[in-house]
């Protein structure tokens, strides 16, 4: 692991969800931007010393001098996005597996490089957009795509959070400071940390592809470099219509994900609070609820469900369901082609992701879309 030391957030739910399955060893990391912290940190989390290692190149060094089979075989790197390409690239260079997380790098050209890298090397690659991992999500997808509710129209996506509405950042709080400089962050505040996540679900619930979006970013907190909010409306390929919309201002707001579509012939609806209900519309019928563990669900769910209905599963099992499938396709031996073959976001969504960013800000800056009253 790179990253994830003292006091980060992801990296211990990345190594909870890592190790639900028993499908993972943590034996190696350089976990914190000093080279002191990252020791520590390591030998806090039970590793050898000497693969407690000082920084990611010491890393990648101390791994590649140890004999094939004594290696590690994946990396997961969960350290602030501008610290993602690097170490990232280098990873798939030198042939390890790489999971990475979200947003995946700052801009377009550091994501083609990765994406031709991936490629290059046959090297299998995973972003964790955690929430694609959700047995109801993959039930919404497995619906849209098999045309249970017809041609989609219209989709709804919200991110609603209140945990910077005020300058958090100011009291030095770790995970704020960051996300609130652009030199860490990257040209989106609100948009990048959980925008994408809005894209994505988007993405790998309808297949839908973006065609223009006309996007209205704010920053509402006085001092602020980057957005806090943003509002979107969304044109698809084929004629669909959708509106994004999140926001790390609104007051009383957790991690509420939502996800409305609307086809010919019915709608879903998925709220990530709620993770274990599915609300479906059928035209003239009365709506439905699936509820996660039961039979009447399809495969995709089933795999990704570990214990009966009723017995809430929900944010660390979904994360565990990418790295299972991750473990899949190391275990199988395949390569570039694994996010497809074993269902997994990948570098394709990573850079699709970075695209979505870049051209909301400039659509954002843009003044030309608004129509005068
Ligand atoms: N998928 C999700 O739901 C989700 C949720 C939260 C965060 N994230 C993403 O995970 C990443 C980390 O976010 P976080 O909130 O855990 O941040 P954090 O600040 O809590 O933790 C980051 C960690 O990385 C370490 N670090 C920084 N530079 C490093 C370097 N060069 N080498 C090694 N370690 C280094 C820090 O010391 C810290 O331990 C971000 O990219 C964020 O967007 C994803």
């Amino acid at each position: 692991m790179i990253g994830g030391g003292q006091g980060a957030f992801i990296g211990g739910v990345h190594r909870m969800a890592a190790r639900l399955d028993g499908l993972y060893d943590l034996v190696a990391g350089a976990l914190s931007s000093t080279p002191e912290k990252s020791i520590a940190s390591g030998r806090e989390l039970g590793l050898a010393d000497d693969r407690c290692y000082p920084t990611w190149q010491a890393m990648l060094e101390g791994e590649l001098a140890r004999p094939e089979g004594e290696r590690i075989q994946a990396v997961s790197i969960v350290t602030p996005n501008h610290a993602h390409f690097e170490p990232a690239l280098a990873f798939v260079d030198a042939g390890f597996a790489v999971i990475l997380d979200k947003p995946m790098v700052h801009t377009t050209e550091q994501a083609e490089a990765l994406a031709r890298k991936v490629r290059d090397r046959d090297a299998i690659f995973a972003v964790t957009y955690n929430y694609s991992g959700y047995p109801l999500v993959r039930q919404a997808r497995e619906m849209v795509r098999s045309g249970e509710i017809g041609e989609v129209r219209k989709v709804v996506v919200e991110y609603n959070q209140g945990w910077l509405a005020t300058k958090l950042e100011e009291s030095g709080q770790k995970q704020a400071d960051w996300r609130t400089d652009p030199s860490r962050s990257g040209v989106g505040g609100c948009i990048g940390d959980i925008g994408s996540h809005c894209e994505q679900l988007v993405a790998s619930i309808t297949g839908l592809e973006i065609d223009k979006i006309c996007a209205d970013l704010t920053t509402f907190v006085p001092g602020r470099e980057l957005d806090d909010d943003a509002n979107l409306l969304l044109r698809f390929k084929g004629g669909a219509r959708g509106l994004l919309f999140c926001s790390q201002i609104c007051v009383g707001g957790e991690n509420d994900l939502r996800i409305r579509v609307w086809g010919t012939k019915g709608g879903l609806a998925w709220h990530q609070e709620e993770p274990n209900r599915l609300l479906v519309h059928r035209l003239d019928q009365p709506d439905q609820v699936y509820r996660r563990g039961n039979g009447y669900l399809g495969e995709a769910a089933a795999a990704g469900t570990r214990l009966p209905s009723g017995h809430p599963e929900a944010f660390i099992e979904a994360f565990a369901n990418v790295y299972k499938a991750v473990a899949e396709a190391i275990y199988a031996g395949a390569g570039a082609d694994s996010p497809k073959r074993f269902g997994f976001p990948g570098v394709e969504d990573g850079a699709r992701g970075v695209q979505f960013i870049h051209r909301t800000v400039e659509s954002s800056r843009s003044e030309q879309k608004w129509t005068a009253l």
